[in-house]
């Protein structure tokens, strides 16, 4: 897409020059060819984002899967600052900054000084309210939850929320900017963790209290193979950060404290800062089998059964509640924005699939 096929977005603000932030500037640089500024608390956090993100581009290029004067042409659009009076002339401004509501609110009655009251201010949170981070401001109607998935490149969902603040115009023009991105927009509630990572949260939360009560780590890790997920949970705790996945945990528990816990492993994990349970080869490391209790066998089968248990709870609990609009709407989320097999939750908690 060219700018000439998106004449009404002037400029794109990116605030955080973070691990998400980063991807979300190169996509939309890329995708709308348009200039691109990034934001973070200090100029060293925004040079290095911007580093990385011209390199990304260089190693595109370099795979032929860009042009080398277009990955040119994309660098040049991307520009870095730590003055919020620079995101004036945005059209859209996405927060990727730390996921604490008020550093977000902040955020927003910062930029609201900076910006024309029409400018769509997207928040990319994980699991915080969109509405708590609206309200207050001067023009709450402009604030929509446009929550990515990381890889941004690779994983085509985003989960778009409404608030009760937002108007018409905001919610239409947040879906023709994700369509123009090349995401796909699925409408999901402003509740906890919203889709994705509610279920995985609580995915996550049954197989980590089998581990936590000393069933075997590596047995409770693959007892979910069968299902052709496409990492074991600890694999994908990983990557997504231990750090960060307790952060998730501790909210989706304070929001839902008789379902959701805050797993004693992950903690001993993040307080021992170790990287995470697995090693590159898939084997626990070894200072995460000392931090665990005496480990006793495991039924696969059973540790199968208890999350499919749980999880097809939840996916009822969130109907019912209208945390999403409907059970397709849930297995595209957890096709698009998780890599489920084709079919999403559906068929693995319809079916009971054997080892
Ligand atoms: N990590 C993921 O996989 C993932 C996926 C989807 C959504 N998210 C959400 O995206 C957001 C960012 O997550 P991340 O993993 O990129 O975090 P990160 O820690 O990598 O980056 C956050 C950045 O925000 C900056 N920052 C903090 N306060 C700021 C402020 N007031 N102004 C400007 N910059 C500020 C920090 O210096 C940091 O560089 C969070 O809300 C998170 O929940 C994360």
């Amino acid at each position: 897409m060219t700018g000439a096929d998106s004449p009404q977005i002037a400029k794109i603000g990116v605030v955080g020059a973070g691990l998400m932030a980063s991807q979300l500037a190169l996509l939309f640089a890329r995708k709308l060819r348009v200039p691109v500024i990034i934001s973070d608390l200090s100029e060293e956090r925004v040079r290095n984002a911007l580093t990385g993100i011209r390199a990304r581009l260089e190693r595109d290029a370099a795979k032929g899967r860009l042009e080398p004067a277009e990955a040119q042409q994309i660098a040049e659009l991307l520009r870095g600052t730590t003055d919020p009076s620079d995101f004036a002339g945005c059209t859209a401004v996405i927060e990727a900054v730390f996921e604490e509501l008020e550093v977000k609110r902040s955020v927003f009655r910062t930029l609201e000084e900076a910006v024309d009251s029409e400018t769509l201010l997207l928040t990319n949170t994980s699991s915080l309210s969109v509405a708590a981070m609206a309200e207050g401001l001067r023009h709450p109607e402009r604030v929509v939850g446009f929550h990515f998935f990381n890889p941004v490149a690779v994983l085509p969902l985003l989960e778009l929320v409404r608030t009760p603040f937002a108007s018409d115009a905001a919610m239409a023009e947040a879906s023709r900017l994700a369509e123009r991105l090349g995401k796909t927009a699925v409408h999901v509630a402003d509740s906890p963790g919203f889709v994705v990572n509610r279920l995985l949260t609580r995915l996550f939360d049954e197989v980590l209290e089998e581990i936590d009560d000393g069933g075997d780590p590596l047995s409770v890790d693959r007892a979910l193979d069968p299902w052709g997920l496409p990492m074991t949970p600890l694999a994908l705790i990983d990557y997504i950060g231990p750090a960060v996945q307790a952060h998730i945990c501790a909210a989706m528990h304070a929001s839902f404290p008789d379902r959701f816990r805050e797993p004693a492993s992950l903690t001993a994990v993040v307080e021992a800062r170790l990287p995470g349970f697995l090693l590159a080869d898939g084997t626990l490391r070894p200072e995460v089998r000392q931090l665990l209790p005496q480990p006793h066998d495991v039924d696969p089968g059973d540790v199968r059964e208890r999350v499919r248990a749980a999880l097809a709870e939840e996916v009822r609990l969130m109907l019912e509640e209208g945390a999403a609009r409907s059970a397709e709407d849930i297995d595209l989320c957890m096709v698009l924005g998780a890599n489920y097999p084709q079919g999403g939750l559906t068929p693995l908690l319809t079916e009971r699939v054997s080892a």
